[in-house]
């Protein structure tokens, strides 16, 4: 019988308060005050006239399997009744709660009508299509009968994967009953607070015309304690310190993509990127276009004064020193410290404005308080990518070093000198782009400010000496060779272990269907119609996503392993129901994922000897929240929550964190990715993966390698994209989490990339990720991309993945697997002496394999098993 870990009893656990309280503190430290007229922090706010979908349908993050089962979700009007404010407009509330009572019933009265008429492919429209509340009620003035002290409006949005959202009303834009709503609030109260409960973008253009909205924060969503943590925010208890990690424009049409992302051009067969590398704010600030709030924005209830102690070159690195002070007389609060460098643009590849290259936040300061802060980066990360001759090259040239609170704040506190071009690494050209790409060129000058001109003569220089920075050449893999032994005895894990035998002997011992089996997930059925819903494919952990095989536990001792969801906490079922054996019944879990696929159907008897299971665990803020922290240890803190759950729930590793850039707003899963900036997206999954890496035996699987930024037609989008845009955009933030923190796993992912699928591309598996990264855990798929129940891939422009693909590519692990991807593994193998001289004249093989490259997939799987099982015991 397999070991349960779940808890036998429903009641609260002091784990579930203690995290619930660590996410809580979190939180506001990822808001982001965005306008604050003096209504923030409430002062003698008693009553409180609370309207807006987020009031008390409150979004703790978004859906798909980014959400998290939890107990419950603390809404805004819970956190604000609780801290001991009165909401006074609750007849407005409950009829909007009615109206979305109705159109609940409705969505699942057409749900179980298309489970009826299309089978499992009514999943995937679920996916694509999943409940959203009706628009709001329009405020009448009996809501407003009676006067309170203050004025709050929470608009809310959601989204998931699957489908990408729309520049339309309810999502991207205001409805005309949120700014009519607005508009009658404003006829009574002259200062408004408005809050932003959405995972992304939306257009702010209304409020910030509108004068009765006083302060507006960015709540973002933030678990299931979100109720309370906005609650301590705007009561000033643990005041907001978030800053942007992306761009929020003027108009959706400012961002360069606008018109061609995803389903806007009719086109989501294919995306080109011409773009390039400008995205966010190296677009906005290098094409001057004035966003509504810069990249890197946010304010405080108190002020703050920055100041440059000195900018200096230590060895490699650049060192800037900057000392911040509260100069506020009231309220305590912290300030985020950003460094930005400006690359010669008169020689090498075209350059943006201005670029990262650092950040630290204060700690608390109390009024009056100070404190100085070193940030430090290596020279050498200024470098750009040069197509022409395959290298990361610092420019010859003058580099300005930029220091303030946001990309549109800053202050020229030093120039950096470096006499001649120097080449940073010496690599190959390997993802470039399949077709020509118009990219986007500046016509134009860049953003400037007044006395920028002047910063610059005036700016000290220090020099940058070439010789000082080690040129680093990559040698890319041959074709693997084959692991053989000599041992006659039947090599377990133990005997690994414990040194009786190498791991490699261990490999070459194992059969070809062996080996099929262990880098096909564990799920399985005839052939891929027969596979489990998206995330609930794991047999040891109910909920979890899937499993690796537990076919060679008997013979060789090889445990499998349980991959659960993320990014936003631990996704399994809340409740399940297992037999005196210990085997879960299926059809008798709390998981709406297992609800939904049993729709309409009789639900299993329940044996009177079952035995009922709990696992509650911990919805965390979205990634973006925990980005806009700008706090490395605070995101190390929501992933140390999420590695205890690991540990409490028998989870090997976590489908998490998300790091796609956030290229587009438009991008339905924004909300479980960090930023648009590359280095904050590498410097958060780094600290995610520090803080569940440290429980023995969990581990990350940093997602989704690469170019996943959008979700219509997910499967089968080409992203194509130049080589230089991949490498110092969409692949660098994987590159600094890979150097930085080694998560465990990775995960490819649906899209096409330049051509190829990314769970079939050789070049990002193994010459990007191993070759010149080091990358030493595996690789899995994304859930299903050799095909699936949900989708008809016969009428798609671009063909699915395929299993023996992947073992070409180093994707080591398909999951969650299917019989027909171990087949196909089987009869893609070489026969004879795997060098590749037997015919694949059969029907259907896309992907000859030898049997030693199966056998390096089988080895990097089984080493991360191992380390587990070393670790874990
Ligand atoms: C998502 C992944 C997720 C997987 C397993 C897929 O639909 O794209 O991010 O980890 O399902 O649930």
């Amino acid at each position: 019988m397999a070991k349960l870990y779940a808890s036998k009893s429903p009641e609260v656990t002091a784990r579930e308060r203690r995290n619930g309280e660590r996410a809580r503190k979190i939180a506001p430290q990822g808001m982001v005050l965005l306008k604050n007229g003096g209504s923030l922090p409430f002062k003698n706010v008693k009553t409180l006239a609370a309207f807006g979908s987020g009031i008390r349908r409150t979004i703790k993050g978004g859906t798909g399997s980014g959400d998290v089962n939890t107990r419950t979700v603390v809404n805004v009007q819970q956190g604000l009744e609780e801290a001991g404010y009165t909401i006074v407009s609750n007849d407005w509330l409950d009829l909007h709660d009615k109206n979305c009572q109705e159109a609940s019933e409705a969505f699942t009265a057409r749900i179980k009508k298309l489970f009826e008429q299309q089978g499992m492919k009514a999943f995937g429209e679920i996916l694509s299509n999943p409940y959203k509340d009706p628009e709001v009620p329009l405020i009448t003035s009996e809501h407003l009968g009676t006067k309170a002290d203050a004025a709050l409006y929470v608009i809310a949005r959601t989204s998931g994967e699957g489908a990408d959202r729309h520049p339309v009303p309810g999502d991207y834009e205001l409805t005309e009953n949120e700014k009519q709503n607005i508009e009658a609030l404003s006829r009574v109260y002259d200062k408004i607070v408005v809050v932003l409960n959405v995972g992304g973008v939306i257009d702010t253009k209304y409020f910030r015309a509108c004068p009765a909205v006083d302060a507006i924060l960015l709540m973002s969503q933030a678990g299931n304690f979100s109720g309370y943590a906005l609650a301590d925010a705007l009561s000033g208890k643990n005041s907001p310190s978030g800053h942007l990690t992306t761009t929020w424009a003027e108009n959706y049409t400012d961002y360069p993509s606008a018109l061609t992302f995803s389903h806007m051009n009719g086109n989501t067969d294919d995306e080109y990127y011409t773009d390039g590398i400008y995205v966010g704010y190296r677009y906005f600030d290098t094409f001057n276009v004035t966003p509504a709030y810069p990249f890197g924005y946010g304010l405080s209830y108190t002020t703050f004064d920055i100041h440059t102690d000195e900018v200096a070159i230590n060895g490699a690195d650049v060192v800037v020193k900057v000392t911040v002070k509260n100069t506020g007389a009231v309220y305590s609060g912290r300030e985020v410290v950003q460094v930005y460098y400006s690359a010669p643009n008169d020689n090498g590849p075209e350059k943006p404005y201005q670029e990262l290259a650092g950040f630290a936040k204060t700690k608390e300061l109390a009024p009056g308080e100070s404190q100085t802060l070193l940030i430090r980066f290596a020279a050498a990360s200024m470098a750009s990518y040069c197509e022409k001759y395959a290298s990361y090259v610092l420019s010859g040239g003058r580099y300005y070093i930029r220091v303030g609170s946001s990309s549109r704040s800053t202050h020229i506190a030093a120039a950096i000198e470096l006499s001649e071009n120097k080449a940073v690494s010496v690599l190959q050209n390997k993802v470039q782009s399949d077709v020509e790409l118009e990219l986007i060129h500046p016509d134009c000058a860049p953003y400037t400010y007044a006395g920028e001109a002047d910063e610059k003569a005036a700016a000290p220089v220090l020099t940058l000496d070439p010789d000082s920075i080690q040129t680093e050449t990559i040698t890319y893999s041959q074709a693997p060779e084959e692991m053989t032994t000599d041992k006659d005895f039947v090599i377990t894990l133990d005997d690994v272990i414990s040194g009786k035998a190498d791991l490699k002997e261990l490999v070459a011992q194992l059969t070809i269907e062996e080996m099929a089996n262990l880098t096909v997930g564990a799920a399985r059925g005839g052939g891929f119609e027969a596979t489990s819903t998206i995330g609930l494919a794991s047999n040891a952990v109910p909920g979890a996503a899937g499993d690796t095989t537990s076919m060679l536990i008997e013979s060789r001792h090889i445990p499998n392993l349980v991959l659960a969801d993320g990014p936003a906490g631990l996704r399994l079922s809340t409740h399940f129901v297992a037999g005196p054996d210990g085997t879960p019944i299926p059809g008798l879990s709390e998981n709406p994922f297992d609800e939904l696929i049993n729709m309409g159907k009789e639900k299993p008897q329940r044996p009177d000897d079952a035995v009922d299971y709990y696992q509650y665990c911990t919805a965390i803020p979205i990634a973006t929240l925990l980005a806009q922290t700008w706090d490395p240890d605070a995101v190390e803190a929501a992933g140390d929550i999420v590695g205890s759950e690991m540990e409490e729930f028998g989870v090997h590793l976590w489908l998490a964190p998300g790091m796609n850039i956030h290229r587009n707003p438009l991008c339905g899963r924004n909300f479980e990715y960090y930023s648009e900036d590359p280095l904050v997206a590498g410097i958060c999954a780094a600290a995610d993966t520090r803080g569940v890496q440290k429980h023995p035996g969990c581990g990350t699987t940093i997602k989704h390698f690469c170019l996943n930024n959008s979700e219509d037609n997910r499967n089968f989008i080409n992203a194509h994209c130049s080589e230089r845009a991949i490498r110092e955009i969409y692949a660098k933030g994987f590159e600094i989490a890979v150097k930085t923190a080694q998560p465990l796993s990775l995960m490819s992912s649906y899209n096409l990339v330049n051509g190829e699928h990314a769970a079939n591309k050789y070049d990002t598996l193994t010459s990007l990720l191993r070759d010149e990264w080091g990358f030493e855990g595996f690789v899995m798929t994304d859930w299903e991309t050799t095909g699936s129940p949900f989708h008809n891939a016969s009428d798609k422009k671009y063909p699915t993945s395929d299993a023996a693909g992947c073992i070409k590519a180093g994707n080591d692990l398909t999951e969650p697997g299917n019989a027909h991807d171990v087949e196909v593994i089987i009869r893609s193998v070489c026969s004879g002496d795997g060098a590749g001289g037997i015919q694949f004249a059969e029907e259907g093989i896309r992907y000859p394999i030898t049997k030693a490259e199966l056998q390096l997939c089988a080895y990097r799987i089984l080493k991360v098993v191992k380390k587990i099982v070393e670790s874990r015991g």
